[in-house]
């Protein structure tokens, strides 16, 4: 990355070096978060909450999202390979790391920052089943549609794209952007090459 005007936020900064335009503001998501937490504290009334954050994407999604819900929660992580530093998907999905706990009898909900061709989170919502947990429902920040393959649309979703390359709020490119507050769609002209 250039070395930037250090009186711009790094925010500006990436937007200038990028071309990134922003798609939502900090403010949008953390209604929408708001909004999709009370929605779930009603389904789910009454029970408790499992609920598996996917690293690293899903991460911070989760964590705003778990304090929005207002029963007992216990959560856990699992890491899935799909994309590599690439942006195409692979269709040969690995689960990474597993979840720790047992989900038998629970009630679980996947969090990741996105829906794309589906098939990371088909296959890691099939592997969760065979544990025999009560439901498996899946949220995302983004559900983004043009390029699904796999038969799934995301359970609770926060915003719904057609494509588009997409940063910040938990969203990477190669590595970068997660940090930022906002989300925002990358250039398509303007990509770097993936590491
Ligand atoms: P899927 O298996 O094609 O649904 O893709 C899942 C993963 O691809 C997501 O968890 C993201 O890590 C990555 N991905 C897909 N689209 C985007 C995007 O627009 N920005 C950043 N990452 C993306
Ligand atoms: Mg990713």
């Amino acid at each position: 990355m250039k070395q930037g005007n250090t009186s711009l936020t790094l925010t500006t900064q990436y937007v200038i070096d990028q071309a990134m335009k922003m798609l939502y503001t900090a403010g949008e998501i953390a209604k929408k978060v708001q909004e999709l937490g009370e929605e779930i504290s009603q389904v789910y009334q009454g029970t408790e909450l499992y609920v598996v954050g996917i690293l690293k994407g899903g991460v911070i999604f989760m964590s705003d999202l778990v304090r929005q819900i207002n029963l007992p929660v216990k959560i856990d992580f699992a890491r899935i390979s799909s994309y590599g530093n690439a942006d195409r998907p692979q269709c040969d999905v690995k689960i990474v790391e597993d979840i720790r706990e047992t989900i038998q009898g629970k009630h679980v909900i996947i969090v990741d920052d996105i829906m794309d061709t589906g098939h990371s989170l088909y296959a890691f919502k099939k592997h969760l089943e065979a544990k025999g947990p009560t439901s498996v429902k899946i949220c995302t920040m983004i559900d983004k549609t043009a390029r699904r393959e796999a038969t799934l649309t995301p359970d609770y979703y926060g915003f719904r794209i057609n494509d588009g390359f997409i940063v910040g709020y938990g969203l990477d490119f190669a590595e970068d952007y997660r940090s930022l507050p906002d989300i925002y769609v990358l250039d398509s002209n303007d990509r770097r090459d993936p590491l």
